[in-house]
Order: structure tokens, then C-alpha cells, then sequence
């Protein structure tokens, strides 16, 4: 969604904007803009298309040591010059950004128009500028504390003015912000890739905060106007770790990433000696955790996915009741919270709002909830009862593929945890901790032969439909590589038990609709194979991913990929990572724009 970059400092401003602006591409946006303050007068270039464009926009050394910067990705007005961020107030004084909705905008609109405003786009956010104008008395915190408390809505703010150089004033509720402590200089950014290039030290901002800075002082405060004692953080991620390491597209690097990912999440968490887990984030006694009887699962898209194979695996191990849910709807279906339920928000980003206000929700309640997140210092581990960090590394490509097994990893260790605590043996602990700790290394035999899904996907990829059909653990997989496919290549893909084609989808079976069955060596192997028959009986196109050495599904499919053998509940690891390629290499076929979707944005920050 919408990124926000603001830098204050002895630098010029200009081209550490657009860097930061181009580091936060990945989030998905149609629009970009910045705005500098020079000699008391700013200025502002804006552009509707991508970086380069308003790199080219920009003339070269623009001057001006303070400013800030956006990318928009449209929600209110098209995708226009006039509807990119900053926005101004109609005196060319004030400047802002804003990440979020305001709600109430046209009726805010309404009024500034009937005071004399005259609107320049057609955004919401606009009326932030001018409410800030019509506020300001010399003190450019107090407008814009007196701004957002008129704003019914989301936000993420950033504000300068032409007379009070060298200071920004950031202002947070629902949309983050972090600060960024440089060496005589600051930044505040919507997320932390924007600005580890330059400084390591931040400050998260939460709901209702208001920061306000210049080169090497700030003040956080609440809307009451009382000091708030921030703690610095440190981001241990990287700067390598958000390039793209010689690979093409992020998406490729990500998915190669996935072994040490994994190796990462597993890494001090397992206990040989009783062959259990350790997660020292959950915040629970062990007499707490045999207390749960329930658990539910709160996601959205592929982290949804991953939380669906999480209930198999808590229920088969642990024998406890699992189920995830779509965090969108949860929130308004009045949820039923009981006294002995744990939740679970599951999130890459951390950020997601549907996933963010599931998890408020059920906290209000009184439910407890602990989050699966990647992103350190997120709002949702920062608000949730405690978790577990998967430490992925950073996510950059739109379509999320190493978060999924990252977040399989925790649940994982937290079903092993649970499983050991009730009827799982010893023996059954060995055996699932060897499993779990063997899959780095099959998926690096899976990445060592990609050829020959490159090559599934040269033949398959001009076609227009496909089902992906798996049971069991493995149907949430057949799911995830239905969205992977739909969201990088535009191919309209479903994904089905595969029980479920003779209810309905079936029906679509013909030679130009190809299915993707996902076959292991489990109780429900020869039924798939009797699906896959039933297809076949229909001239529908067969590809098979299927456990090395099964030659039984090799003769019936038209394809097949074969993956090393493991335990049954490993295969959603195994399943997973060659549908990933798959996607992506159709995606190439296709000429997509394989990490930044059309339409998609990498963190979904609105309902
Ligand atoms: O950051 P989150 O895990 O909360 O994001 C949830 C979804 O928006 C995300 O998984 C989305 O479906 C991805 N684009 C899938 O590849």
C-alpha cells in the first residue's frame, strides 16, 4: 500500500526521498511524489507511474535539506498527477502525506469548501493539508494534533511547513511510522526498509503519537500533549537482505531463501533432550497451555493458508481443536470468545488491517492473542499477548512465498510443544523433530531441479484456467498455489479438495482447463488418483506433484514433478515450494511484472 519517506539532515533532501521511495516499490503504489523545503519555500514533483518516472521528473539537484516523499496506491480518485501525494494547502506553505483513509473527508471537504478551500484532486487525504493550514498559528505540532482529532479514520501523517525549516511533524492512527536516528539527521518512514540503508536506530510510533522532529532532536507525545518516553530500537535486518542477491526478481530470491528461513525459525527452538519445542515469546505457563482447549487461527491470504495446514497439525498432533478463520470476516460476525481459546493473528507484515482489527476484537473480548509475524516491532506483535518472530528476513516481493513456510515452521514447533505436553510420546517427538529438521535440505533438493517445472510452465502458461486439487494437510497447499498463480500471472486459478471437483468443478474439465493435483503417499492417495482419473476421462490436461517413485500417478498424469518422500505432515513444505515456481515461472512466460503484481500491494493496511 501507500508508502511515506520524510528525511531531515545536512544532506540534500531530494535523492535520499526517491531512494526511500524506491525501496518501498515493493509495497505496491501507482503514484509517487516529494516535496522540499528551500530558503523557506517548497517545492513539489509528482507523478502518476512508477520511481522512474518521477526520478525523471525531478530535476537534477533540486536543493534543500529537508522534506518528504510518498507513494500512493489509489483508493480515492484515479491514478493521476493532481491525486499523487504530498498535497498542499493553497498558500504553497504546507506540505503532507498521508498513508490511510479519512472517512469523514467529505464532510470535512464540505466545510473547508464553504471557508474558501479550493481542492486540487480528488483525494481524501487533501483535506489534510488544508485543515492543517487553517489551524496553523506558528506551531506546526499543535495544527496537526488539532487536525487528526478531527479525522474519523486511518492515518499515517507527515507535515512540513515553509516557516519552520528543517522540522517534520509525523502523526500516527492505524498506519505506521517509524523514526529513524541517524548521525545529525533523521528520517520517518512507513516501514523500516525505506531507511536501514542510512540508520539502524528507530522508534516505533503508536496509535494516537505524535512525533516531531528536526536533524537531531524529537518529541513524542500524545494528543493530550504529554511527553512519552520511547524506547530505540535496533533492526537487525540486513541492507543485502532487502537487494535482490544477484537473482532477477525477489520473488525468485525469496523462494530460494526458504531453507535458511526455516533453519532460522527452527534455529534455539528445539529440544533434543525431550524432543519438544521451545518458543520463549508465547507468555504462557505450561499449566496455561494444557488449559487451552481451543485454538483459532486469525489470517488473511497466504498466511489464511498457512494457518489451515497450523489446525491440521495442532489437531493430528495435539489433539486439540484448530481452526483458522478469515480475520476479515471474524470481526464483524460477532465472534464467540471462550474462557480456554488461545488465537493466533498470523501475519507476514504484521500490518494487515483486517488481520490487525480481528485480533482488537478478540482482545476486547478478553481473548488472548499471539501473533506469527515477520516484520520485528510490527503493530501486531506489538499489541498482541506475545508470539513468536519467524525471521524470515525481509519479504519484499508482493506475492509472499518464504513467510508461508517460516510461518508453517512456528506453528510446527508450537504443535510439537503442545503434542509432547499431551498424548505425543517421546518416540512420535523424535521421529516429528527429525522430519521437520530434515526439510531445509529436501527443499534444496527441490531448488537444485527446477527444470523441469520451468518446463511445465513454457507449456502450460498460455492457458487461461486451472484447479489445483490436494486433500488433506495438502489441501490449504492446493489453495496457496491457486492464489500464488492467480496473483503473479494473471491466470484465473481455483484451488478445491480435490473430493469436491464432482460437486461442481468438474464441470469445467476440458482440454483447454489443466489440473494440478498435489498426490502423497498418504490414506488418500488412491482416491486422488481416482480424481485425477476422472479428469483424465474428460480430456482435462493432468500435472502431477508427487512423491519420487510413484509410478502409478507418473503413468497417468501428463506431467509430473516429483518430490522427495517424508513424514505425511512435512509435505505442505515440499508441496508448496514448486508450486511457487511454477507460478513464478509462468509469470515470466507471461511477461508479468512478477514482483509487483498489477493492483496488489504487499501490505494491505486497509479493510
Ligand atoms: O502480511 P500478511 O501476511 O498479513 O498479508 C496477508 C495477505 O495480504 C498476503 O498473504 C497476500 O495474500 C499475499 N499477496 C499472498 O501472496
Amino acid at each position: 500500500m501507500c508508502g511515506i519517506i520524510g528525511y531531515t539532515g545536512p544532506r540534500v533532501a531530494a535523492p535520499i526521498l526517491v531512494e526511500g521511495l524506491r525501496r518501498l516499490e515493493y509495497r505496491g503504489y501507482d503514484s509517487a511524489g516529494i516535496s522540499v523545503e528551500h530558503n523557506r519555500t517548497l517545492s513539489m514533483y509528482k507523478r502518476a507511474g512508477k520511481i522512474a518516472d518521477l526520478r525523471s521528473h525531478v530535476p537534477p539537484n533540486v536543493p534543500g535539506t529537508v522534506g518528504i516523499g510518498h507513494t500512493r496506491w489509489a483508493t480515492h480518485g484515479g491514478v493521476t498527477d493532481a491525486n499523487a501525494h504530498p498535497h498542499m494547502d493553497a498558500s504553497g506553505a504546507i506540505a503532507i502525506v498521508h498513508n490511510g483513509i479519512v472517512e469523514n473527508y467529505l464532510q470535512l471537504k464540505s466545510r473547508l469548501e464553504k471557508e474558501g478551500c479550493t481542492f486540487r484532486s480528488e483525494t481524501d487525504s487533501e483535506v489534510i493539508a488544508h485543515l492543517v493550514a487553517s489551524f496553523y498559528k506558528g506551531d506546526l505540532e499543535a495544527a496537526v494534533k488539532e487536525t487528526v482529532l478531527l479525522i474519523k479514520g486511518t492515518y499515517g501523517i507527515v507535515a512540513m511547513h515553509a516557516a519552520e525549516p528543517g522540522r517534520l511533524v509525523g502523526a500516527r492512527n492505524g498506519s505506521p511510522l517509524v523514526l529513524g536516528i541517524g548521525e545529525g539527521e533523521m528520517f520517518l518512514a512507513s516501514d523500516v526498509t525505506a531507511i536501514i540503508a542510512h540508520t539502524r536506530q528507530v522508534v516505533y510510533l503508536e496509535d494516537g503519537e505524535v512525533v516531531s522532529f528536526t536533524a537531531d532532536t524529537y518529541t513524542t507525545t500524545n494528543l493530550r500533549n504529554q511527553v512519552i518516553d520511547k524506547q530505540v530500537d535496533h533492526v537487525n535486518w540486513e541492507l543485502e537482505e532487502i537487494e535482490k542477491a544477484g537473482y532477477t526478481h525477489f520473488m525468485a530470491k525469496e523462494i530460494h531463501d526458504q531453507p535458511e528461513a526455516i533453519r532460522r525459525a527452527l534455529s534455539g527452538r528445539i529440544d533434543h533432550e525431550y524432543n519438544t519445542g521451545h518458543l520463549g515469546g508465547l507468555n504462557l505457563s505450561n499449566r496455561e497451555l494444557l488449559d487451552i482447549n481451543r485454538i483459532k487461527i486469525l489470517a488473511a491470504g497466504t498466511s489464511y493458508h498457512a494457518g489451515m495446514v497450523a489446525g491440521y497439525v495442532l489437531e493430528t498432533l495435539a489433539r486439540i481443536p484448530a481452526t483458522a478463520e478469515l480475520a476479515s470476516e471474524l470481526r464483524y460476525r460477532n465472534p464467540i470468545v471462550e474462557r480456554n481459546s488461545l488465537y493466533f493473528a498470523v501475519s507476514q507484515s504484521g500490518e494487515t488491517a483486517d488481520t490487525l482489527y480481528a485480533m482488537r476484537e478478540i482482545q476486547r473480548k478478553g481473548g488472548r492473542v499471539l501473533g506469527i509475524c515477520n516484520v520485528v516491532g510490527s503493530t501486531i506483535p506489538r499489541e498482541s499477548d506475545g508470539g513468536v518472530y519467524i525471521h524470515s528476513g525481509p519479504e519484499i516481493a508482493v506475492a509472499s512465498t518464504k513467510a508461508f513456510t517460516s510461518q508453517l515452521t512456528a506453528f510446527y514447533l508450537f504443535a510439537l510443544i503442545m503434542g509432547r505436553m499431551r498424548d505425543l510420546s517421546h518416540d512420535a517427538g523424535r521421529q516429528f523433530v527429525r522430519a521437520l529438521e530434515a526439510v531445509p535440505a529436501q527443499i534444496e533438493q527441490i531448488l537444485a531441479n527446477k527444470a523441469p517445472l520451468q518446463e511445465m510452465a513454457r507449456k502450460y502458461s498460455r492457458h487461461e484456467n486451472f484447479l489445483f486439487l490436494g486433500r488433506g494437510i495438502n489441501y490449504p497447499v492446493a489453495l496457496e498455489a491457486a492464489l500464488k498463480l492467480k496473483e503473479v500471472s494473471y491466470i484465473h486459478a481455483e484451488g478445491y479438495s480435490a473430493a469436491e471437483i464432482k460437486h461442481g468443478p468438474i464441470a469445467l474439465i476440458n482440454e483447454e482447463t489443466p489440473s494440478f493435483f498435489i498426490v502423497t503417499d498418504d490414506g488418500l492417495r488412491d482416491k486422488v488418483i481416482n480424481n485425477m482419473k476422472e479428469v483424465k476421462a474428460r480430456s482435462g490436461p493432468v500435472i502431477a506433484l508427487a512423491v519420487e517413485g510413484d509410478k502409478e500417478v507418473a503413468s497417468i498424469a501428463d506431467d509430473v514433478y516429483f518430490v522427495p518422500p517424508a513424514m505425511e505432515l512435512m509435505y505442505p513444505f515440499l508441496m508448496a515450494v514448486p508450486t511457487q515456481l511454477f507460478a513464478y515461472y509462468c509469470a515470466l512466460e507471461r511477461g508479468c511484472n512478477v514482483d509487483q503484481p498489477r493492483n496488489l500491494a504487499k501490505s494491505v493496511t486497509v479493510e
